[in-house]
């Protein structure tokens, strides 16, 4: 693996791609350094912002590197989005997803993303307050939704660690 590719808007998944370099020893760069700094081909693991489903970015990584696992960051719980992921953004088989949970940064936020963010943290809540007995996920979804936070945790990007450092052994062993 030669590094870790990701594009961020607000800075969490920037975040994620800080926490698996220190976790991993393997380099973070944006897409754009990446682009200057990499080799077409090069492997990589690619991270992006979720907008509207798509994963940021993620179309122009695999035209120009062979990117061999992908990091979904979204405000959803991992898993409610899983399967539609995969189908939007048409992510191959043999390809590994990883959901991780990002943050609400409203004040980082300009012009439309800001304003249809309004509107699905709005509608989201609505739906969540309507619950006869919401969890404790729910509530604290409710408060990231109402005043802005962050899901991101060292925990969340474990799976996806462990999944670059064995890729790290696997080819090693070769
Ligand atoms: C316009 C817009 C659309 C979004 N669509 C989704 C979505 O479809 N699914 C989701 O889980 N999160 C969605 N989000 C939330 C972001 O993916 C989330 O805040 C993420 O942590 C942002 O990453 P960043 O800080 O790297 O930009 C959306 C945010 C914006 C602004």
């Amino acid at each position: 693996m030669k590094a870790i590719v990701f594009t961020s808007n607000t800075g969490s998944t920037a975040e994620y791609a800080r926490i698996l370099e220190q976790k991993t020893g393997i380099k973070a760069y944006d897409l754009k350094t990446a682009e200057k700094t990499l080799a077409q081909g090069d492997e990589i693991v690619y991270l992006g912002w979720l907008m509207a489903g798509l994963i940021n970015g993620y179309n122009r990584a695999r035209r120009l590197f062979d990117v061999k696992a992908v990091g979904a960051v979204g405000i959803s719980a991992k898993g409610v989005l899983r399967d539609e992921i995969v189908k939007n953004n048409n992510i191959p088989s043999g390809v590994e997803l990883f959901e991780l949970q990002g943050a609400y940064y409203p004040q980082k936020l300009k012009g439309l993303h800001k304003l249809l963010m309004k509107i699905v943290a709005k509608s989201i809540v609505k739906s969540l307050r309507g619950k006869a007995l919401p969890t404790d996920e729910d509530l604290e979804m409710i408060n990231v939704l109402e005043n802005g936070g962050s899901f991101i945790s060292e925990q969340r990007a474990e799976a996806f660690a462990d999944y670059i450092v064995r890729a790290q052994v696997a080819n090693y062993e070769e």
